[in-house]
């Protein structure tokens, strides 16, 4: 059991997650922690490094000589790669192509589970992804997925100006060996595609006053 509370929130891309997450953390006080981001950084490091990204033991061995750092910064997570910053980095078409196929390998996964499980340590959390429910945290009773249907996720997307071809991305996150894209048993489904960022938000907060995390005045 990690010290601090996890609220565990999962679900496929451009579902709105991030956006929820980001909003129920600031309404709680809990720190936002996007794991996304993180397999986007390595993701980004394998590519500015020349390195193929489906060449697994290319991978391995640029990560066995990089430092990966995470943090909190302004109540968010922050990532260090070597000493650098690549948040400007994180959502292009690159990073956006390739960045499922790096999270297919096993061991790039347990690396940053451990970073990931280790934010549990540091503070009560809301934490984005694909598998926190199902294999990060699976001891937290507050799990929530949020799903949309596709074309609502490829509009959010356009929308944000963004190239992200999220069907195959779905397809390896759902397909892939280690803890794929699943909703955990547990978890409370909520369907964002008709609902704002603030309604899915309110959705939650309900269901943890339901299970006694919050007051009923919250
Ligand atoms: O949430 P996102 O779209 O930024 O995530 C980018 C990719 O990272 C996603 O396509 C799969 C991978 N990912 C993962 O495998 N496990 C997580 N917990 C978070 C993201």
């Amino acid at each position: 059991m990690p010290s601090h509370l996890i609220i565990a929130i999962d679900g496929p891309a451009a579902s709105g997650k991030s956006s929820v997450a980001r909003v129920l953390a600031r309404r709680l006080g809990y720190v936002y922690v996007n794991t996304g981001a993180m397999y986007r950084a390595v993701t980004w490091h394998v590519l500015a490094s020349g390195v193929d990204p489906a060449d697994q033991s290319a991978v391995l061995s640029l990560l066995a000589s990089t430092t990966i750092e995470c943090d909190i910064a302004g109540h968010e997570s922050a990532i260090l790669i070597n000493g650098v910053d690549p948040t400007p980095n994180l959502v292009s078409e690159a990073v956006n192509g390739a960045v499922s196929t790096v999270a297919t390998i096993s061991q790039v996964r347990s690396q940053l589970v451990a970073l990931q499980r280790a934010y549990g340590e540091k503070s009560n959390s809301v934490m984005e992804g694909r598998d926190i429910g199902s294999a990060v945290f699976p001891e937290t009773p507050y799990k929530f997925y949020i799903d949309a249907s596709v074309e609502v996720r490829a509009q959010r997307r356009a929308k944000q100006g963004l190239q992200d071809s999220i069907t195959q991305r779905d397809k390896l996150d759902s397909t892939r060996r280690t803890s794929p894209l699943v909703i955990a048993e547990d978890a409370h489904v909520i369907d964002s595609s008709h609902l704002t960022v603030d309604g899915v938000v309110g959705e939650i907060i309900g269901r943890l006053k339901i299970k006694g995390l919050l007051p009923t005045e919250f």
